[in-house]
This record gives structure tokens, C-alpha cells and sequence, in this order.
């Protein structure tokens, strides 16, 4: 069984379709050991909690500097012991210790197709409206393993999505978490919990 430690720091509507597809079978092999969030206000943690998973927040607000913060980062992911890290809406930059630590074991879902709309300043709502300043046609979302680099790391899955004339950020930001977003997060979840995945030379690719 996977052991699967959730990263967030909003709404957690990502976190709330791993937590179904766990139940309804789509994610096989795996359950979420903690979910943890940088944000005590985050409605995640209350997502959570009514689903019986233990909730950690910890605040660089609450921390004398940015690296007690991430010791204590580092402290509860260490303790939570996970097989697999997800980030899922998860708006803080990680600390280098952990990336290295966990290589290849840290997954993110980033609401665009990447390379398109990504990297330092692209997250939530932003990437939508800059996809609409552009005027891109298809948008969509990535999953990915996380590297050094800000969205760099190798891909597992895409799913591109129609943008409508009329769009707004805001439409167009729930048209990608329900048809591209809260699918191959999940998705991914399943191929890495039953070894169907592995990274080799940067790339991701499945094993036959
Ligand atoms: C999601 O759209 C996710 O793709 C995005 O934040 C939102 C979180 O929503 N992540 C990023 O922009 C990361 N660069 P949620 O809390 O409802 O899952």
C-alpha cells in the first residue's frame, strides 16, 4: 500500500478527488497519510478532517525564519514517512533538502500545459489569466515529478481543454480542475502506487 502525504494551501478540491477515487477504487493500492498545509484557514484541512485524515499546519508565519519553517517542514514529512509526496494546489517552494531526499517520490498538479504558462509567478488563478491575455485556444493541466526547478520536472500525464470566447479566469480555472485536474492527478496517483511508471533519463514512461 502506498503511502501517500498530501501537500496544501487552499480550497483542496484536488485533494477531495484523490480522497474519492481512493474510495471509489480508481486510485488501487494506495492511502493518505496526512495532508499538510501551509495555511490554517485552508478548507482543505477541513476536507481532511471529515474524511478522517490527520491535518498538520505549519505556518512560516509561526517560525523565526525560513529555515525553521522548513526544519519543521521537513520534521513532519520525515514522521509521516511517506512512500509519495503530492502537491495539490500547494503554493509554497519547496525546501532543496526535501527535493533531493524525495527524488522522483514528489508528484504536482500545475493548472496548464507545460511549458505553457508555467514557472516562478504562474500559479492559480494568474495562469488562467494569462492564458486568456494570450489568447491560447487549449489550455489544460500537468502532472509531474518535482525537480530543482520551478514546474521542470519530468511529465506523467497532460490533458488539454477547450478555452470558451466568453471565459474568465474564474471559468475557465473550474472547466480545468473538472476536466483535466481532478483526472490525472488521481491518475497518476494509481500508475505510481502499482509500478506502472519510472523516470529514466528525465523522462517519464510507462513499463510494459
Ligand atoms: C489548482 O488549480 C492547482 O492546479 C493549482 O492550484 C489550484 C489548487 O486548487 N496549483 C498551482 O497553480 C501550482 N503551481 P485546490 O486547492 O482546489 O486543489
Amino acid at each position: 500500500m502506498l503511502k501517500v502525504l498530501v501537500c496544501v494551501s487552499g480550497g483542496g478540491t484536488n485533494l477531495q478527488a484523490i480522497i474519492d477515487s481512493i474510495k471509489d477504487g480508481r486510485i488501487r493500492n494506495a492511502e493518505i497519510v496526512r495532508v499538510i498545509s501551509n495555511n490554517k484557514n485552508a478548507y482543505a484541512l477541513e476536507r481532511a478532517k471529515e474524511n478522517g485524515i490527520a491535518g498538520t499546519c505549519i505556518c512560516p508565519k509561526d517560525y523565526g525564519s525560513r529555515d525553521e519553517f522548513h526544519r519543521a517542514f521537513l520534521d513532519a514529512l520525515r514522521e509521516a514517512a511517506p512512500d509519495l509526496i503530492v502537491l495539490a494546489g500547494f503554493l509554497v517552494v519547496l525546501p532543496e533538502e526535501m527535493i533531493k531526499e524525495y527524488k522522483n517520490r514528489i508528484i504536482n498538479i500545475h493548472p496548464s500545459l507545460i511549458p505553457s504558462f508555467c514557472g516562478t509567478g504562474f500559479y492559480g488563478l494568474k495562469v488562467h489569466e494569462k492564458a486568456l491575455e494570450r489568447g491560447v485556444k487549449i489550455t489544460g493541466a500537468t502532472v509531474h515529478f518535482v525537480d530543482e526547478g520551478t514546474d521542470t520536472g519530468p511529465i506523467i500525464a497532460q490533458k488539454p481543454v477547450q478555452v470558451k470566447e466568453d471565459d474568465t479566469p474564474e471559468t475557465l480555472q473550474k472547466r480545468v480542475m473538472e476536466e483535466a485536474e481532478w483526472i490525472i492527478l488521481p491518475q497518476a496517483i494509481d500508475w505510481i502506487a502499482n509500478g506502472m511508471i519510472e523516470v529514466k533519463e528525465g523522462r517519464c514512461r510507462f513499463l510494459s
